[in-house]
């Protein structure tokens, strides 16, 4: 099953409750929070006080996606403050079997997420333990930026260890995923697409939910 899972980072700040209502009514089932330190990338946004509003605001899982240097002095925040499912960065995480295991432990989905540059060989270790995989389309700290098709090789590589390994992960995309690039995502064998501006970036964010979400399962019928 395909899931969307609209990014806040392009939503209207001052009002995120409609604009999440509005995207759960496109059909959104998971809510994709980007949480961005300045240090790890070149960008700041939220933190735990605005996961714990988003958590009284609606239902659905609030998936943390953690740009951050030292994110083991955090995940207990994020976890208390609602998070569901948390993914942290290969490249930040020098005991990355231990973060992964710190967020096991609080009781939520652990994620985690590799950078365009980096490859699938550098997470191997740890696939046995992840609830999810984040492929990195864009190099992450803003919204709004061009698809990196080159990529996709890796999904396709994910799912043959998943199959020949026996392992249960659940393989997400983020990063300029659009109507127009959506189709070679789903094709490649992702199951979670986060997408910011082709959700909040322009119109409706119902509509543009539902027009996403459409192509996407379009691209899932051709493939049978
Ligand atoms: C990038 C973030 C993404 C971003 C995706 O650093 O991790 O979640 O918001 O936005 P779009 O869909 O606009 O590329
Ligand atoms: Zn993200």
């Amino acid at each position: 099953m395909i899931e969307l899972a609209p990014s806040i980072l392009s939503a209207d700040f001052a009002h995120l409750a409609g604009e999440v209502r509005a995207a759960q009514d496109g059909g959104a089932t998971v809510l994709h929070v980007d949480v961005m330190d300045g240090h790890f990338v070149p960008n700041i946004t939220v933190g735990p006080p605005v996961v714990a509003s988003l958590r009284k605001a609606t239902s659905l899982p609030l998936d943390c996606h953690l740009m951050i240097e030292n994110p083991d002095e955090f995940i207990p925040a994020f976890v208390e403050s609602g998070a569901d499912w948390i993914s942290v960065h290969q490249e930040v995480c020098r005991h990355l079997n231990r973060t992964l295991e710190l967020i096991r432990s609080h009781g939520a989905q652990a994620g985690v997420v590799i950078n365009p540059a980096t490859p699938v060989q550098m997470i191997s270790e740890v696939l046995d333990i992840v609830d999810y995989v984040l492929v990195m389309s864009v190099n992450p700290g803003f919204g709004a930026q061009k698809f990196i098709p080159s990529v996709l090789h890796k999904v396709r590589g994910l799912c043959d260890i998943r199959a020949a390994r026996r392992l249960r992960f659940r393989i997400e995309m983020d990063g300029g995923i659009s109507p127009e690039t959506v189709s070679s995502v789903v094709n490649a064998g992702v199951e979670i697409l986060v997408a910011g501006n082709a959700i909040f970036g322009h119109g409706n964010p119902t509509e543009n939910a539902r027009a996403l979400l459409r192509v996407a399962t379009e691209a899932t019928l051709q493939k049978v």
